[in-house]
């Protein structure tokens, strides 16, 4: 799969998926995110639910800034905590997964997504938690494409995918800084040597060769909590909800989407 914007490859599969109408039973999944103590220590859900309330008119980019600010000071969410979650979500939304031509009442397909969320779980954490200066990168993506394209809003979504999908995104939102970062990450974390060279490549002509020399551009730093897993038992308390929510994990099937 060959996309010429990794930061938004990212934001907008996991987006897409969340702007569907999901079922009962997955809602009440993802919403035992927000409740458990322990993907609330390292996910900081609760901060998404105003994006659930806000309705599909209302950009999602300031809850989204929120959200990391509460998320990238946490500790790292474990393995078996990654585990309890995704097992829980793949059970739930059964019927979402088999959209996708995805079984998981299979046992080897529930223990193959859990694999790819514990294996694709540290680059999305560095990922949504770099920053340019004092600025989110995601949250710079989301307002550039703001300025330059269409609020970025639930009901915007499919339009913005389209019109990615069609390159009409500028370039100034996809070869920025921010994006030369994640693209770093991925093409240093996930090294697949054929299709690496493919999108050295694409990025290459798209954005020019200084983008894919492997350097962090200056200014871009890294704000996620080197803190090990489970060391923060300070989350607040949530009640329970059960409405759209839009999931890490969801936004971590754009991170997958992309590397597969
Ligand atoms: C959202 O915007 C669309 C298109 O402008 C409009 O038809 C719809 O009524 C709006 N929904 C809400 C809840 O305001
Ligand atoms: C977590 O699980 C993944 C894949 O299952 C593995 O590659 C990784 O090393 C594990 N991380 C830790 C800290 O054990
Ligand atoms: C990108 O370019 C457009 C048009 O040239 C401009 O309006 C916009 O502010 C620029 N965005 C950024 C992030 O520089
Ligand atoms: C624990 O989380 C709180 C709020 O999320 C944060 O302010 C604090 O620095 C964290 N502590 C550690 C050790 O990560």
């Amino acid at each position: 799969m060959l996309r010429s914007s990794a930061l938004l490859s990212f934001a907008f599969s996991g987006l897409s998926v969340a702007a569907q109408l999901l079922s009962d039973s997955c809602q009440t999944a993802l919403g035992g995110i927000v409740t458990n103590q322990d993907t609330a220590n390292c996910l900081n859900p609760s901060a998404l639910i105003p994006i659930a309330l806000n309705g599909g008119n209302v950009s999602i980019v300031q809850p989204i800034d929120n959200w990391l600010t509460g998320l990238c000071p946490q500790a790292s969410c474990s393995n078996s905590t990654l585990e309890t979650a995704s097992r829980n979500i793949v059970a739930g939304c059964h019927a979402e997964f088999l959209s996708f031509g995805l079984d998981s009442n299979d046992p080897l397909v529930t223990d193959r997504l859990v694999s790819i969320v514990q294996r694709y779980y540290p680059a999305f954490h560095s990922i949504v938690c770099l920053k340019n200066s004092d600025t989110f990168c995601i949250t710079e993506t989301l307002r550039a494409v703001e300025t330059s394209v269409v609020p970025v809003t639930i009901n915007n979504i499919p339009v913005l995918n389209d019109l990615w999908q069609r390159g009409r995104i500028p370039a100034n939102v996809t070869c920025s800084d921010c994006e030369k970062e994640t693209f770093n990450i991925i093409t240093r974390d996930y090294p697949r040597p054929p299709i690496t060279t493919d999108l050295n490549a694409a990025f290459s002509e798209q954005c020019g060769a200084a983008f894919v020399d492997g350097s962090t551009p200056s200014g871009i730093s890294q704000s996620a909590s080197t803190t090990g897993p489970g060391s923060n038992n300070s989350a607040a308390g949530v009640g329970s909800f059960s409405l759209l929510v839009v999931g890490p994990s969801v936004a971590m099937a754009g991170l997958a989407a992309f590397v597969l």
